[in-house]
């Protein structure tokens, strides 16, 4: 045979087997796995985002339009169609949903900003959780109640609900939602909170494990992990607080996994950050973490170079939307869960 007609029937093959080698998000399906990524309203217009997020992910989050900066942004004016795009989008492809967020400190409107009166505060927390959730009844798998609610020295951060409402404002949070609605499972999720044994890790399991203790509604934690390449992840530390939640009765989920490479980028930062990835990954399921979500998917949209000067590089897919190869490593892994 010509060199031409070997070169045409190794083409079809490898055209005939990317066609029928299984997606991530059909793997992660087989595997019960929920495998998810932030989305922003254009990934669910652009044609080629849409299809990447279809084909790799079985569970959706905003990264944005639920922040009440967007979500309600005046006290008397909802923002309503971006988020109905977003649930009849996760509807239509068979995808569950996280929420995020209703009391955090940042992305909030002018009018909650300025908020002084404390029963005025507890009004409009109540009633935006309380719309929302009617709204939304039975949509949403979890939900993130508050975030980001210990500071860096393990103190209550001092946001505008702490500064008008008091410490209280949590439970109020949290008993809220689950009137609201019975079925979505209430997170209080954060960052650094990840590692039993640090200030902000302890912290953070106190506050929880004293909410529990006195019976208010919370369902999981939320570790954001929006981590560095540079740094291995601390595996025994980890799995040592997903155990401590795990005895309270509590699920653990990653909730904004990215990580993150000190530019510019080289295959040994590459070679650690796909360790980082996988570890996280091989983790999330042996602890049978409740969902692994991805705090997008492409460097094109990265939310990072903008927020930690002199790093990027911090997602599986590249600036063009190509699957990076820790990408591929990732989906050997997920086809490798028992
Ligand atoms: C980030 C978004 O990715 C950015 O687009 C936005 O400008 C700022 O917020 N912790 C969180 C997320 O809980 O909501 C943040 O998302 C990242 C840190």
């Amino acid at each position: 045979m010509k060199t031409q007609h070997w070169f045409m029937i190794l083409v079809s093959s490898f055209i005939l087997l990317s066609c029928f080698s299984p997606t991530m998000r059909k793997i992660a399906d087989t595997k019960q796995f929920l495998l998810g990524v932030a989305v922003r309203p254009s990934d669910l217009l652009d044609p080629k985002d849409t299809k990447l997020v279809q084909d790799n992910f079985n569970i959706l989050v905003p990264e944005n339009i639920m922040k009440l900066q967007y979500l309600r942004p005046t006290e008397t004016f909802w923002n309503w169609s971006d988020p109905d795009k977003l649930v009849q989008f996760a509807e239509a492809n068979n995808m569950k949903l996280r929420g995020h967020t209703f009391v955090w400190h940042n992305q909030n409107p002018p009018f909650i900003n300025n908020l002084s009166d404390k029963n005025k505060a507890i009004q409009i927390l109540q009633d935006t959780i309380t719309q929302v959730l009617t709204r939304y009844n039975g949509k949403f798998y979890e939900y993130d109640v508050c975030n980001e609610v210990i500071d860096d020295n393990g103190v209550l951060r001092n946001s505008i609900w702490m500064k008008t409402i008091g410490p209280e404002y949590i439970d109020m949070a949290f008993k809220t939602a689950r009137q609201a609605d019975p079925s979505v499972k209430l997170i209080l999720n954060d960052y650094n909170n990840d590692y039993a044994g640090t200030t902000k890790g302890d912290a953070f399991y106190k506050l929880v494990k004293d909410m529990v203790d006195r019976k208010i509604p919370i369902d999981g934690v939320g570790f954001q992990l929006h981590v560095m390449a540079e740094q291995p992840i601390n595996e025994q530390a980890l799995r040592a607080n997903i155990k401590r939640f795990r005895d309270l009765g509590l699920s653990v989920s990653f909730t904004e996994v990215d990580v993150r490479i000190k530019l510019p980028v080289t295959p040994e930062k590459e070679a650690a950050q796909q360790k980082v990835y996988l570890d996280l990954l091989r983790i999330a399921r042996e602890e049978q973490v409740s969902c692994f979500m991805l705090w997008g998917y492409t460097d094109a949209y990265s939310w990072i170079p903008g927020t930690f000067a002199g790093y990027g590089s911090a997602h599986p897919f590249d600036a063009k939307k190509n699957p990076k190869p820790v990408f591929s490593e990732m989906k050997k892994l997920v086809t490798s869960f028992k």
